[in-house]
């Protein structure tokens, strides 16, 4: 492959990221001069013990935290360093959450549950964010449940929402932290489906911390971190 065309498919890349927590005696050094190359339509898992940085990591590249020092280009333009405004602007537009608690409103439906981002975001009509809005929850399996408050869905339909919510704005990059950390099995697998469904469907880049192995593997590729930095590297 020609270098250009490497770097036409690279959505995220950090350089010498590092991160330090805490103050005084308690400052760490959490995440360690980490370079990482993100790929449009792939799915990428994080793994490793707990307290190694991996939380820490999706918060930066979220655009939630900022980095000591180093880099972050998203789409080819750095955003560790760019001001609040701009930061919040390219979140709303590029990047999709999704977290183990899925912090979906209890007080809106599911359908309002999507048509919040989009609504922010402006892209669409409001006709065309419903039919948007209803056919992703369709292919969620919630088709007939869209009008239903979330606070009376149970919890893998709330985490599928929740998933759905992320991909509504068809962001470039979607991080996941423990998405399927409260689900059983079925549900997990059928979460991960998802994603794995979106990457390849229309092409975002999808990182995904977890400490299931399974899901792990389902992905694309496969880090593995410890200390703030990343050990190795499947797939
Ligand atoms: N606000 C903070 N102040 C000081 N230290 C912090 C803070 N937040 C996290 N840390 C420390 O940074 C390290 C990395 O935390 P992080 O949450 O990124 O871990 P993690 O890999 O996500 O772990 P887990 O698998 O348990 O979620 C830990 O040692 C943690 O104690
Ligand atoms: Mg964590």
């Amino acid at each position: 492959m020609s270098e250009t065309s490497t770097q036409k498919s690279v959505v995220l890349q950090t350089r010498q990221l590092t991160r330090y927590l805490g103050d005084g005696a308690n400052r760490q050094l959490v995440l360690d001069a980490l370079d990482l190359d993100l790929h449009a339509g792939q799915t990428c898992a994080v793994v490793g013990p707990s307290g190694c940085g991996k939380s820490t990591l999706l918060y930066l590249l979220g655009l939630l935290d900022r980095p000591n020092e180093g880099t972050i280009h998203v789409q080819n333009r750095e955003m560790a360093a760019a001001d609040d405004t701009a930061r919040t602007a390219f979140r709303n537009e590029h990047i999709g959450f999704v977290f183990q608690f899925h912090f979906l409103l209890p007080e809106f439906t599911a359908l309002e549950n999507l048509l919040l981002p989009m609504r922010k975001l402006g892209r669409w009509g409001d006709e065309e964010m419903r039919e948007r809005a209803t056919e992703l929850l369709t292919r969620f399996g919630l088709g007939d449940k869209v009008n239903r408050y979330t606070n009376q869905l149970s919890g893998g339909e709330q985490q599928r929402v929740a998933v759905a919510r992320a991909l509504a704005n068809e962001p470039t990059l979607i991080l996941a932290d423990e998405p399927t950390g409260n689900l059983d099995t079925r549900n997990s697998n059928n979460v991960m489906e998802l994603l794995q469904e979106a990457a390849h469907a229309y092409g975002p880049s999808i990182l995904i911390v977890t400490h299931n192995p399974e899901l792990a593997q389902a992905c694309d590729r496969l880090l593995t971190m410890r200390d703030g930095r990343f050990e190795s590297e499947q797939g």
